[in-house]
């Protein structure tokens, strides 16, 4: 018996000696998420997602008191324990009673009923004349509507700022989640359903918005950017977006667009004014501004943007474009018309 118990706790020595540089490298990984710019639900930016921080917070601070108060009684019983002649141990059943049931019940119910109250306040739909945008989840990208306006976007969402915006959600194939940490908690679209959330934005900016549900091998490419604007800039954004797209000024871009329309892309992507009415992919009439290509998966600049055109499929595989038999002497000139559309 001596021997088993002897064996046991050589072998559980070995398992706890510490690893300082391991440590280390997992510390340098955790806090690399505490970056400055990273989309933080603790950073929020707008009414939603202040009351998920102001939660989150009010459980930390919560839990660190109690695993203090813990920590006090187990030092407490290791130092006057049973026996100690000079402690009285008075009532421990009344002692347990407050203590172990009383006080948790009384923490667990208030904390309940603020998270009642929190999730009243982020389900309660915004006013019937607010501003509504229509947003469809795509494997792997996010088509963004206006009712009113004849065209659309993509992973890109205009609000005013300091309103609350309504946003209405489908899906197009499987589950996806939209989420914006900074502005407002996830809210899952689920096929044949149309889900609603909202957003609002107390200052301007722009703050990321990721998939938050697995849908697939691009999951993580199915990002999107929320942009809170002046109304007077929204107003004039959302005119745009009624409008045919910005005509060629330049012999390459004048080329671009007839390449593009004569050619295979006009099959399944839109740019409003012209043959182009495809609907499988996104509408491109906007194409020069978007902050990125392929739903966060590069950049939106020349170099990137012929690469995504000649191959997608090396960017981002799986997504619904096939390879594109491009003559590569049209190709500068239609990297060109692309990113004239504004
Ligand atoms: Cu869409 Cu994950």
């Amino acid at each position: 018996m001596e021997t088993t118990v002897r064996t046991t706790s050589s072998v559980a020595g070995r398992h706890r000696r510490p690893r300082p540089v391991l440590t280390a490298l997992y510390a340098v990984f955790l806090l690399a998420g505490c970056a400055g710019d990273a989309p933080s639900a603790l950073h929020p930016a707008g009414s939603g997602a202040s009351r998920i921080a102001d939660l989150w917070w009010l459980l930390f601070w919560l839990s660190l008191a109690v695993f203090a108060e813990v920590i006090a009684l187990l030092a407490w019983a290791l130092l006057f324990r049973r026996g100690n002649a000079r402690v009285r141990h008075g009532q421990p059943l009344r002692f347990v009673t407050i203590a172990g049931a009383g006080i948790p019940l009384v923490i667990l119910v208030a904390v309940y009923g603020v998270g009642l109250r929190d999730l009243a306040a982020l389900g309660a739909a915004p006013d019937p004349d607010a501003p509504t945008v229509e947003v469809t989840g795509h494997k792997w990208w996010w088509e963004v509507r206006y009712p009113g306006a004849s065209g659309a976007t993509a992973n890109e969402i205009h609000i005013p700022v300091g309103e609350r915006v309504r946003v209405r959600l489908r899906t197009d194939d499987v589950l996806h989640s939209f989420w914006v940490p900074q502005l407002m908690p996830k809210t899952d679209l689920i096929a044949g359903e149309t889900r609603e959330t909202w957003l609002r934005a107390e200052r301007a900016g722009s703050y990321r918005g990721q998939c938050a549900e697995y849908c697939g091998t691009q999951h993580a490419h199915m990002a999107f950017l929320v942009v809170a604007q002046s109304r007077a800039d929204f107003d004039a954004w959302l005119a745009r977006l009624d409008a045919p797209a910005r005509q060629p000024s330049t012999e390459a871009e004048r080329r671009g667009q007839q390449a593009f329309v004569q050619g295979t892309c006009a099959a399944c992507h839109t740019v409003r004014g012209t043959g182009a009415q495809g609907r499988v992919g996104p509408d491109l009439s906007d194409m020069g501004s978007r902050w990125s290509i392929g739903a966060g998966a590069v950049p939106n600049d020349a170099g990137h943007l012929g690469g995504w055109i000649a191959n997608s499929q090396t960017v981002k595989p799986g997504n619904a474009m096939p390879p594109q038999p491009v003559d590569a002497a049209q190709l500068p000139d239609l990297i060109a018309y692309l990113r004239s559309l504004e």
